[in-house]
């Protein structure tokens, strides 16, 4: 049965209907408890609820919503290594990589916790190598320069916590990632690096990603030109592959030893937490990528014991799936105020969008309701300066997480107590806004004279209204960067489990690649452009025109 015939569904839109006008002024002022009942801990991970337009009965609804949809039956699925990737026919096993304990995962008859141990071992005895300087280059040198190739979940799960915990960097390694195939890209970050001292980590599942490929040969080039009669003994020493291909990254040159293993059951965007982590290992050490396992694994726990109510995945899944399906928001933004958060926004595109921007079920009907919002998102402070004026007078619904830690981790005098003001401020804005009496007494107050105050009154009001959950964490670190990732990744499982979607497969990214594998020779001038659309024709005849391909 379609999720939308359900009961709960239909009580949330009968909910919904009934309460076209309510504020979330009228909800504070209803609920003085309202904060302590809408917010949530976990390990010093706050989340705080109280700013989405929902009460308890919608709440309650929702809830309900979560098990007409079989959500404890899925969770138990997940966790037991149920294939539940089925168009890929897979197992989903994420939770194995930050699976920390001796016991077996997911259990003992398809244990694959050796395999797993085996990988962090082998990560820690290079990782270790390199950040004490022992591994070397053709020339002898010690590594100081890492550069990750990588795209999609190969390069955002990576960056976003290198990015994220760059306080803990070594201080002799930087870290670099490449993910375009423009070669700006690359040609830019060799022109400041020295072959002798790179290493260069080809993160790939599949090992056949066009981009990354194509990276990856340039890079090799440049370092076997630079290693001259040296370049067969120096390939191994300056390249490692992560792959779940290791014939592939056999054919690159590279012996068993430099490659890291994945497994089929690790999907893309769910695998930093495997050997694709290996440039997390190198920047903050082995011990500190276990901190990070270890607070994913918290978040696993939460997710599989706590009860619906208090679950803190499902909650803010709940609150999606009410601000999308029933209050009609059709994007959602994210707005870290950490500049070491930089990069969570892409990250989140990913997991959420190539997650659960379908239309297609998992039972291969079409959803009976639309899934997944547009996620978008920048740091915060840069936004309030560029488009937050839209979220706060433009009109339109735009559900936002607001995402802080309460220390600083490159502190300056003087920075802080002000971020964080600005952080407090925008969510309450938006939520409460400014009346129209409020402006006008404001007004008053700075003395504007009476004619002025007709045409200015009506851009002084705010409606506010606008729905956001808040974040806040004591500092961003390891422990706390893998509680908050895992708690996406729980959401956006638990938003597929109602939407009915298979959240694990992307079979939508496939038609540009296979149109591109079409184009690429006709670019070239190898094939004619006969039985192309027009646009598509002329657009390579003008590129042929000016490029040199
Ligand atoms: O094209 C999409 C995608 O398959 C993502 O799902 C994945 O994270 C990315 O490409 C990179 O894939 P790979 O790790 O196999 O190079």
């Amino acid at each position: 049965m379609p999720i939308t015939k359900s009961a709960s569904w239909q009580a949330l839109s009968a909910l919904r209907e009934s309460l076209p006008s309510r504020h979330l002024r009228e909800l504070f002022a209803s609920d003085p408890q309202r904060f302590s009942r809408l917010s949530f801990e976990l390990d010093g991970l706050l989340v705080d609820f109280s700013k989405q337009r929902v009460d308890l009965e919608t709440l309650d609804l929702l809830l309900a919503l979560a098990r007409d949809s079989g959500l404890d039956a899925w969770r138990d699925r997940f966790f037991s290594g149920e294939k539940i990737n089925v168009s890929e026919d897979r197992a989903v096993l994420h939770p194995a990589l930050r699976h920390l304990t001796l016991e077996p995962f997911p259990n003992a008859e398809m244990d694959v916790m050796p395999e797993v141990r085996a990988v962090r071992a082998h990560m820690r005895q290079f990782s270790d190598r390199v950040r004490a300087g022992l591994w070397r280059g053709f020339s002898g040198e010690a590594i100081r320069d890492v550069v990750n190739i990588g795209i999609g979940g190969s390069d955002l799960g990576p960056k976003v916590v290198v990015r994220a915990l760059s306080a803990y960097q070594h201080p002799g390694l930087n870290m670099h990632f490449v993910s375009n195939i423009d070669s700006a890209h690359l040609a830019k970050l060799i022109e400041q690096l020295d072959p002798r001292s790179t290493l260069f980590v080809v993160a790939s599942k599949t090992f056949t990603t066009q981009e990354t490929m194509i990276n990856a040969h340039t890079a090799r080039e440049w370092l076997c030109a630079a290693a001259g009669e040296d370049a067969k003994r120096a390939l191994p020493l300056h390249f490692v592959a992560v792959t779940a291909n290791e014939e592939q990254a056999r054919a690159f040159g590279l012996p068993a030893q430099n490659v890291f293993r994945l497994w089929d059951w690790v999907g893309g965007r769910y695998s930093l937490w495997s050997a694709v982590g290996l440039p997390i290992a190198l920047a903050i050490g082995m011990n500190g990528f276990e901190r990070l396992l270890s607070g994913a694994q918290a978040m696993d726990t939460h997710f599989r014991e706590a009860p619906l109510e208090k679950n803190l995945p499902v909650l803010m899944a709940l609150i999606g799936i009410w601000n999308t399906n029933f209050l009609g928001a059709g994007t959602s933004a994210v707005l870290p105020y950490h500049e070491s958060l930089r990069f969570l926004p892409s990250f989140l595109q990913q997991l959420e969008m190539e997650s659960n921007g379908k239309t297609v079920g998992r039972d291969g009907q079409p959803l009976s309701c639309q899934a997944n919002p547009i996620v978008w998102g920048e740091i915060g402070s840069n936004g309030q300066h560029a488009f937050f004026q839209l979220l706060h007078q433009g009109g339109w619904l735009v559900p936002c997480d607001f995402i802080a830690s309460a220390q600083s981790d490159h502190p300056l005098p003087g920075h802080q107590a002000p971020l964080m003001a600005n952080f407090l401020a925008q969510s309450a804005a938006l939520a409460f806004g400014k009346t129209e009496e409020e402006a006008r007494a404001e007004l008053e107050a700075a003395g504007v004279p009476a004619e002025q105050m007709a045409a200015l009154l009506p851009h002084k009001v705010f409606a506010g209204n606008q729905p956001s959950t808040t974040i806040i964490m004591p500092r961003i670190d390891a422990y706390h960067l893998g509680l908050l990732l895992a708690l996406y990744e729980h959401k956006v499982f638990v938003q597929g489990v109602i939407w009915g979607i298979n959240s694990f497969d992307q079979w939508g990214v496939e038609l540009g690649k296979q149109l591109a594998g079409r184009l690429l020779p006709a670019l070239r001038g190898e094939s004619d452009t006969e039985g192309l659309d027009q646009s598509t024709r002329a657009l390579i005849a003008w590129c042929r025109e000016y490029g040199d391909f």
